[in-house]
């Protein structure tokens, strides 16, 4: 299964990964982007459903922020 998470850090709160994957992506007061599986730990399973949006918000955000990881 994948995981995912937003790097704050670099996310330019652009506003594609939430557009793209509304059940994966919010904003916090300032835009930018987290993960609200599980608050942006990137600790819990995506759901299969929702995996094509996730691999679809990976590669549209322009700042590399949306990062994903693939564990058995
Ligand atoms: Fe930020 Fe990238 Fe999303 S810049 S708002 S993490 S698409």
């Amino acid at each position: 299964p994948y995981y995912t998470w937003i790097d704050k850090e670099t996310c330019i709160a652009c506003g594609v990964c939430g557009a793209i994957a509304p059940d994966l992506f919010d904003y916090d007061d300032e835009g930018v982007a987290y993960s609200h599986l599980d608050n942006n730990k990137g600790e819990t399973i995506v759901p299969s459903d929702v995996e094509e949006d996730l691999l679809d918000a990976h590669e549209s955000c322009p700042t590399e922020s949306v990062k994903i990881y693939q564990k058995e």
